[in-house]
């Protein structure tokens, strides 16, 4: 699901139309340490993302506000908890399959 959809525009190391998931998780893990938190946060925010709660400000100036995806709130529960556990900086920027 995760490398379907969000890869589109969120590249795995490279920043190019939106923050690499690495950076976007280093963000979160330092904001939210704690798996469920961190899971809870990111979920409610890309189920509806809004500037106001966003914590990548520097982001939304360069990109543009992430939008609006049509995803229920347990699909991205998932998509998060998916991204707490995976070390995206050994993939070498090649697809992967869950
Ligand atoms: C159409 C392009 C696009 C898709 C698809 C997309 N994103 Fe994003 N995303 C962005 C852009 C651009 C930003 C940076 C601006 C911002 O933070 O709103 C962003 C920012 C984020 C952030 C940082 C939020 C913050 O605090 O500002 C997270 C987390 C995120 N995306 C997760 C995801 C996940 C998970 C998916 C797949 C379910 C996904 N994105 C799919 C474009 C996209």
């Amino acid at each position: 699901m995760f490398n379907g959809n969000c890869i589109t525009c969120h590249k795995e190391t490279q920043t190019i139309s939106a923050p690499s998931v690495v950076k976007f998780k280093e963000v979160y893990k330092n904001a939210f340490p704690e798996k469920e938190e961190f899971i809870n946060y990111m979920s409610t925010w890309v189920f509806n993302p809004k500037a106001e709660s966003s914590l990548m400000q520097d982001s939304i100036q360069k990109h543009g506000l992430m939008p609006h995806l049509s995803y229920d709130i347990d699909t991205l529960k998932e998509i998060s908890a998916y991204i707490y556990e995976t070390d995206f900086t050994t993939r070498g920027g090649k697809y992967w399959s869950k």
